[in-house]
């Protein structure tokens, strides 16, 4: 499409209805926020300026979004409401930030993260040359809490009744508005001076501008969400629990598509922007945190903890009760039980024993263990950050590798402190052990 695009995204209520003192548009919804969620629908459409409106928590609101998004949106802008008056109130001050913009203004609230790009191309694409705006609407199987859509005797669109606004016949309607609009940038400017805060909340409703400019006489298309999961918004901690429901599904689909055996997708938790290779097999009771890569024919779980920076080479398996921090598991590298790895590389086809610990933290900074290609970490070890096991290497059940330490390729140390055994000492060791 050759219109220029601003997007507006809404974030500056404070979420009242949540009962939480974090902002709403930053509560979390597998591994994003809910802003940042609404964002990334947003960016495949290119837009050439965004405008995120904020107030409460602002600073926070705005280095998180910058850090989740900033990289895949150009010129991503801020600017403060100043005390929330509504949903008009908001546009009203991103309009003035765009300086007399011409184009496609697609409005976005950030407490709606479930929408698809393609629905919102959809609904850009709606939108003619000659008609000022066009709507999301849906009908959801509980419209309760929404704005309702009216409509004419023909069935047009003439305007949204906020729900507190509805008069009992309104309120049976099942067609809501989804919180979703593109405008003309030039008939939106006019409609929004229009708006007065004659409402059950003494705000000023973006809602109103829309039927304003059905109320010019110029035609409102609709567009029907086909999946009215996309549109939930997220009012309440009930919603976002519903909504990380049906974003956690999405998640997995695309994994189960992939080549990738989930065993019990109801138990499984995965964050947006995991890769994870074919034929590796994900056991019940496990999440992976977002940023992780997971390569072919691993086995994760069950009852695993993956975090942020993890990566699992080919072949490499993390078993029951084991919990990885910004690790690398070389190929074929194994940890079976009840481990933490964190901060630390390790080689290929090296075991790491049941109950093995490094001790990545000293209460002040965290520090990297590495273990080499073939080590073998006997169960409950514990390795004191910094320290490094060379290839080839062992250490005995129960020993305690101190911090410093630098375990030569080959050699066996045991016992608490762990010292080298000599040569004499050692035991028999064997191909594939453990
Ligand atoms: C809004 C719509 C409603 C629709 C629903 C869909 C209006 C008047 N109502 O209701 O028709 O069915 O969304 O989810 O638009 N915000 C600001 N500044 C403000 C007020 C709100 O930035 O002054 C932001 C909020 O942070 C939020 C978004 O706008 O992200 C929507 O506000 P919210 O109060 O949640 O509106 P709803 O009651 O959900
Ligand atoms: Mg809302």
């Amino acid at each position: 499409m050759s219109r220029p695009l601003a997007v507006i995204c809404l974030a500056a209520g404070l979420g009242k209805r949540t009962k939480v003192s974090m902002p709403k548009v930053l509560l979390p919804l597998c591994g994003r926020t809910l802003a940042a969620s609404a964002l990334a629908a947003v960016a495949p459409l290119e837009p050439d300026c965004t405008v995120v409106v904020l107030h409460h928590h602002k600073e926070a609101v705005e280095a998180s979004l910058r850090a989740a998004v900033g990289s895949s949106l150009r010129d991503l802008r801020f600017v403060d409401q100043g005390a929330p008056k509504g949903t008009g109130h908001a546009v009203q001050v991103a309009m003035q930030a765009l300086g007399g913009f011409r184009g496609d203004v697609l409005v976005v609230y950030g407490d709606c993260p479930l929408v698809t790009t393609a629905t919102l191309r959809r609904l850009r694409e709606l939108r003619a040359e000659d008609t000022p705006c066009s709507v999301l609407t849906a009908c959801p199987d509980d419209p309760s809490g929404l704005g309702r859509i009216l409509r004419d005797a023909e069935g047009r669109f003439v305007g949204i009744r906020e729900e507190r606004d509805c008069s009992a016949e309104e309120r049976a309607i099942d067609e809501i508005n989804a919180g979703f609009y593109c405008f003309d940038g030039e008939a939106l400017q006019r409609a929004l001076q229009g708006l007065r805060p004659d409402n059950a909340q003494g705000e000023y409703y973006l809602t109103d501008a829309v039927a304003s400019l059905a109320a010019a006489g110029r035609e409102v298309p609709t567009l029907e969400a086909e999946d009215p999961t996309e549109i939930l918004g997220v009012n309440s901690l009930v919603d976002l629990a519903n909504a990380r429901a049906v974003m956690q599904e999405r998640i997995l689909l695309e994994h189960l598509q992939n080549g990738v055996l989930i065993a019990d997708p109801g138990t499984t938790w995965i964050d947006h922007g995991v890769r994870i290779g074919r034929d590796t097999r994900i056991l019940p009771c496990t999440v992976i945190g977002a940023g992780c890569v997971v390569g072919e024919n691993c086995e994760v779980g069950p009852f695993a903890h993956l975090r942020a920076g993890t990566v699992l080479e080919d072949g490499a398996e993390v078993g029951n009760f084991v919990e990885a921090k910004k690790t690398i598991l070389g190929a074929g590298a194994k940890a079976k039980h009840l481990t933490y790895l964190g901060d630390a590389t390790v080689g290929a086809r090296a075991n790491i024993g049941a109950g093995t610990i490094t001790a990545n933290y000293d209460g002040v900074h965290k520090h990297a263990t590495q273990i080499g290609a073939r080590a073998f970490i006997g169960s409950g070890s514990v390795l004191v950050a910094p320290s490094a096991v060379g290839d080839d290497a062992m250490t005995g059940a129960g020993a305690i590798v101190t911090r410093g330490s630098r375990i030569g390729p080959g050699e066996v140390w045991v016992g608490v402190p762990a010292r080298k055994l000599k040569q004499r000492d050692l035991p028999p060791r064997r191909e594939g052990q453990g």
